[in-house]
């Protein structure tokens, strides 16, 4: 068999992760979750308080992005790898609410993008690889073997996320998190630098009436074809 890369792309909560995990798992290959890089650079900037409910420095985030340094380490257990910032193991950290509600500002910043990207590269650069995200298919992996461009009803997405994070015992509010999930598919799709859109070449997968094993099984089959 040879190796292919494999690129998945999405509004949020379509269930990408839980589909390039198991795709992942399935193939022996690496799983990248590239919206965890871009949640660990927000989180590292609200640390510092350059980004806050009414605070954006973006010039003083640029400036920090060289004492940022981003890994997956492999959890066993898990199954996958969790995201380390400078080290330290922000994997929960970053799924939190609030990085959420800043996530999509800091992600527009070209600066931010090019040293992800360049990273995301290198990661993916033997193949043998998914990874999820919004521009991977377009920008990340362009000659990517299976592109999927995954979407969900916008209510269908919010009650997953919220059944999500109320699972882990977050206090979270229903509509709060359908806000969240609006604010980031608009500013995704509409930034300058690597707007969230479908490529060409891409399969869509409307998963709002899918469950999930039907889903997995038509990726499968599709993923296999090609390799
Ligand atoms: O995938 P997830 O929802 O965790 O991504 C969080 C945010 O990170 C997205 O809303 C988007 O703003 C940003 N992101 C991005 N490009 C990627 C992955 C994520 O801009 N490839």
């Amino acid at each position: 068999d040879k190796k292919i890369t494999i690129a998945i792309d999405g509004f949020s909560s379509t269930g990408k992760s839980t589909v390039a995990k198991k795709l992942a798992k399935e193939l022996g290959y690496v799983y990248v979750d590239t919206g965890a890089m871009y949640r660990a650079v927000t989180l590292f900037m609200m640390r510092k308080v350059f980004v806050s409910e009414g605070n954006f420095d973006e010039e003083a985030i640029i400036r920090h992005l060289p004492f940022i340094s981003l890994s997956f380490e492999f959890n066993e257990k898990l199954g996958f790898g969790e995201m380390y910032l400078n080290d330290e193991n922000v994997e929960k950290e970053i799924r939190y609410m609030e990085v959420s509600q800043q996530v999509s500002k800091v992600s527009a910043i070209p600066q931010v993008r090019k040293k992800l990207v360049e990273q995301q590269q290198e990661m993916g650069k033997e193949k043998g690889i998914v990874m999820d995200g919004r521009d991977i298919g377009t920008v990340v992996f362009p000659d990517a073997e299976l592109k999927l461009f995954m979407t969900a009803s916008t209510q269908t997405r919010a009650q997953r996320r919220y059944d999500e994070l109320k699972e882990r015992g977050d206090e979270v509010d229903f509509d709060e998190v359908l806000q969240n999930v609006k604010d980031r598919d608009y500013m995704d799709s509409t930034r300058e630098d690597s707007p969230l859109i479908m490529a060409d070449d891409a399969v869509e997968f409307d998963n709002s009436n899918m469950g999930l094993d039907e889903q997995f099984e038509k990726i499968l089959k599709i993923a296999k074809d090609k390799i």
